[in-house]
């Protein structure tokens, strides 16, 4: 990437001016010693900085109207990195693609992000849609691989050792686990196992991970080495959720049409820093700061905030944001820094997103036998959580005893720990309740502790598989059979 921001412009201000003359001070800067730690953060844009190819995978891990807010967050940063200079060749997009034709988007082929925002639909490439949306495909995309694919337009992560690469990720999650609009979920330690493959084949420089998703954390806590030359941040620690924003009755609220909600807290956080910070001269740490504290939504934890995390090899965190999502020349007299003074924002927990789209779907029907299908959907929907949340009470009880089936299967670990010691484990429990039990689903996701306890107790198999039997026998999973749609491990 050449310098032509700096260049083309047009009406050059004191600003401009002044950043030239920093960038002239600046040459021969290459010898200066550990300048990250003394703290002078000079606008450094070396040219070996600047050597390699700026790659992103953008992946929305959703599906259905109640979940517009995913693949908006995805769209949004897709037109993000191209504004800042990223080739479409370079940015790969997995998304399932169901919102902008859905028969309930008030604006026809239209996708926004923001109550005001423009669409961020137009012109985003369909690499990865519909039932190519799965982890095996994102895993043989980030890894180059193009004859592990299966469907998809082929393009993958061909990335040189100078190459930087870029990824966000906007879903549901669970703890250890993303998910995906095809079966099964990301399981953190498949996610880890690719990255690492990827750091040995030595086909990148460096590489920065955003993850919004309920319980993000606990997909990089305990596992994810420093040595990578990876760094991530995700929307919410281990045990917590992340929040969905922009959403119907609540402030700011969505143009009135819309009955769903348009974006999330740590995604529109990120972008909406991006767009108003000049990224040449904003660190990946400057970005991070304000991102935790809106994400905190001014430490409103338990009613629409969460704790963004980092993991990985912070050293990264110094660089500047445009080496990863490019650097748009519109942006070139913005601040490189300046704490937006954002509003509070009312949010609403990722897994009650979907109930209350429901709802307001329901009270917004005037026609009758439309306004009973939405009922029985919500009633449904309802009571197949209860009877996951049942399954899971009563798998604790069988398994550890009624006075402390509860404590055991929601037991957290200390932080730097795995979520759970033998993944193999963890996925054959899932398999094994969804047999008896029925889908996990979006909501279900939450159970992934109480399995990563089981686990972790070392229960025998032959007594997890009789408690199955014991908390589920006799149930008629009906729709939620695993086998509609797949089990999700
Ligand atoms: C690519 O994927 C194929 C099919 O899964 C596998 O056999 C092969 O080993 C992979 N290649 C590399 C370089 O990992
Ligand atoms: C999945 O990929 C295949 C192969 O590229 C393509 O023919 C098919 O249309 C894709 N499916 C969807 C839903 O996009
Ligand atoms: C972390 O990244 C920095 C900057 O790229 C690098 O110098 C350092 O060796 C990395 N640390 C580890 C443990 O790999």
């Amino acid at each position: 990437m050449g310098k032509q921001g700096f260049v083309s412009h047009k009406k050059p201000s004191l600003l401009f001016l002044l950043l030239l003359l920093f960038e002239a001070t600046d040459v021969g800067g290459a010898a200066r010693l550990n300048h990250w730690e003394s703290g002078i953060r000079l606008p450094s844009e070396k040219d070996d900085q600047e050597l390699g190819t700026r790659w992103a995978v953008l992946v929305a891990g959703s599906s259905g109207f109640g979940n517009y807010r995913h693949q908006a967050d995805v769209c949004h940063a897709y037109q993000l990195l191209r504004k800042g200079g990223l080739k479409e060749e370079n940015i790969i997009v997995f998304m399932q693609d169901d919102i902008a034709m859905n028969e309930l988007n008030p604006r026809p082929g239209i996708i926004i992000n923001h109550p005001q925002g423009d669409d961020v639909y137009a012109g985003v490439p369909k690499d990865y849609t519909g039932e190519n949306v799965t982890a095996a495909n994102l895993y043989a995309v980030l890894l180059g691989n193009t004859s592990a694919l299966s469907g998809g337009s082929g393009k993958v992560v061909d990335s040189k050792p100078d190459d930087r690469i870029f990824i966000y990720y906007s879903d549901h999650g669970g703890p250890g686990v993303l998910g995906m609009p095809n079966m099964p979920f990301l399981y953190a330690m498949d996610f880890l196992d690719v990255l690492k493959k990827k750091h040995a084949a030595g086909s990148y420089r460096e590489m920065v991970i955003y993850v919004e998703a309920c319980e993000s954390g606990s997909i990089f806590e305990g596992i994810m080495p420093n040595d990578l030359n990876i760094y991530v941040t995700t929307a919410s620690n281990a045990q917590e959720s992340s929040w969905g924003t922009y959403c119907p009755e609540m402030d700011p609220p969505p143009p009135p049409e819309f009955l769903t909600c348009l974006g999330d807290l740590y995604s529109v956080a990120w972008m909406e820093d991006s767009e108003t910070h000049n990224l040449k001269r904003e660190t990946v740490e400057q970005q991070y700061e304000t991102v935790r504290k809106r994400t905190s939504n001014f430490d409103a934890y338990a009613t629409g905030g969460s704790h963004v995390m980092e993991y990985g090899n912070t050293s990264i965190k110094a660089e500047k944001l445009y080496l990863y999502q490019g650097f748009d020349p519109a942006t070139i007299n913005f601040p490189p820094n300046e704490v937006n003074h954002n509003p509070r924002m009312e949010a609403i927990n990722q897994r009650d997103a979907d109930i209350l789209f429901l709802w307001h779907m329901y009270k917004n029907s005037e026609d009758g036998s439309k306004k009973k299908e939405i009922l029985t959907q919500i009633t449904e929907t309802m009571r197949h959580r209860i009877h996951l949340d049942g399954s899971i009470d009563l798998l604790g009880t069988i398994l550890y005893g009624p006075a402390k089936g509860s404590a055991v299967l929601n037991a957290i670990r200390e932080p730097g720990l795995p979520l759970v010691d033998d993944w193999h484990c963890l996925k054959s429990t899932v398999r094994l309740f969804e047999t008896h039990c029925g889908s996990l689903t979006q909501y279900g996701m939450k159970h992934m502790r109480a399995f990563a306890n089981i686990c972790n107790s070392g229960v025998p198999r032959s007594l997890l598989e009789e408690a199955c039997v014991a908390a589920c026998g006799g149930h008629d999973p009906r729709r939620w059979h695993p086998s509609n749609h797949g089990y999700s491990a």
